[in-house]
């Protein structure tokens, strides 16, 4: 559970990586429209990070095949880019770019609505942007990780007649993809992590459209991780660093 704390120097780099990984975000937005295939954008996001000198944390790792994830719908993340997934009016996005600059990762994702959507797809995007923010701006030393984020999401969430991922979480970033600590959208019930000046995490709560939570992985591709039920889900994500006096949101442009 011991998360890292990182030296000065660390976090200088780490900022930048996520400085370029929300410029990316930036860069593709006026490209998220109706008509455009999930590949497209890949290659759009690929070419613009190696342009930055930096390159896609997700190719390859662990086998995955594409640059970013694009989760469409339903999905709730790990979604796999493909030339035959065309956006069309109606439909939400997540993309979620991890930028490697100077062996620095920088992790972060968005949401994305197509055309017309209807009132339930913009409220869930909504919602789940401001349970990331909620969690965000309670981040700060000598506080409970679960209290910060676990115990604000869940709640919140509920309300709506939403629920929030249990078997997917944020976690450490910066010298490596995924580090310690496990970051849970759910009230652990535990004192877990005491955060520290120099933690660097991730808040990426995922949130379903429905009461459940439950969530299947496709067994043909072994990635796109969707709800049972057939529920929109929504996802945001920023890396985060604990400062002295709170925290900072390294992931901004
Ligand atoms: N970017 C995701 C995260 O927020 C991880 C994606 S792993 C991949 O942690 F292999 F699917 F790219
Ligand atoms: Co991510
Ligand atoms: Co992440």
């Amino acid at each position: 559970m011991a998360a890292i704390i990182k030296t000065p120097t660390q976090i200088e780099g780490i900022k930048k990586s996520c400085r370029l990984a929300s410029q990316t975000l930036d860069y593709i937005t006026p490209f998220i429209k109706e008509g455009i295939n999930t590949e497209k954008i890949n290659q759009l996001i690929h070419q613009f990070i190696l342009k930055n000198s930096a390159r896609p944390a997700p190719l390859n790792y662990k086998g995955f095949p594409k640059s970013i994830c694009t989760s469409l719908n339903n999905v709730v993340c790990h979604g796999i880019p493909s030339s035959k997934q065309i956006l069309k009016s109606g439909d939400i996005l997540n993309i979620d770019v991890t930028t490697i600059l100077n062996g620095y990762y920088g992790d972060t994702s968005r949401m994305f609505t197509i055309g017309q959507v209807s009132k339930e797809a913009e409220l869930l995007v909504k919602r789940t942007k401001k349970a990331m923010m909620m969690a965000i701006k309670k981040l700060a030393p000598n506080k409970y990780l679960n209290d910060c984020v676990g115990k604000i999401i869940e709640p919140y969430i509920k309300k709506f007649g939403y629920s929030s991922v249990r078997d997917l979480c944020g976690h450490g970033v910066g010298i490596k993809f995924h580090e310690d600590p496990s970051v849970f959208f759910y009230d652990i019930k535990q004192k877990d992590v005491l955060l520290k000046p120099g933690m660097v995490l991730t808040v990426e709560p995922m949130v379903n459209a429905s009461p459940s939570w439950q969530i299947a992985t496709d067994i043909n591709d072994g990635w796109t991780i969707r709800t049972t039920d057939g529920a929109l889900s929504a996802q945001w994500e920023h890396t985060v660093l604990i400062t002295k006096k709170g925290h900072e949101i390294l992931s901004k442009s």
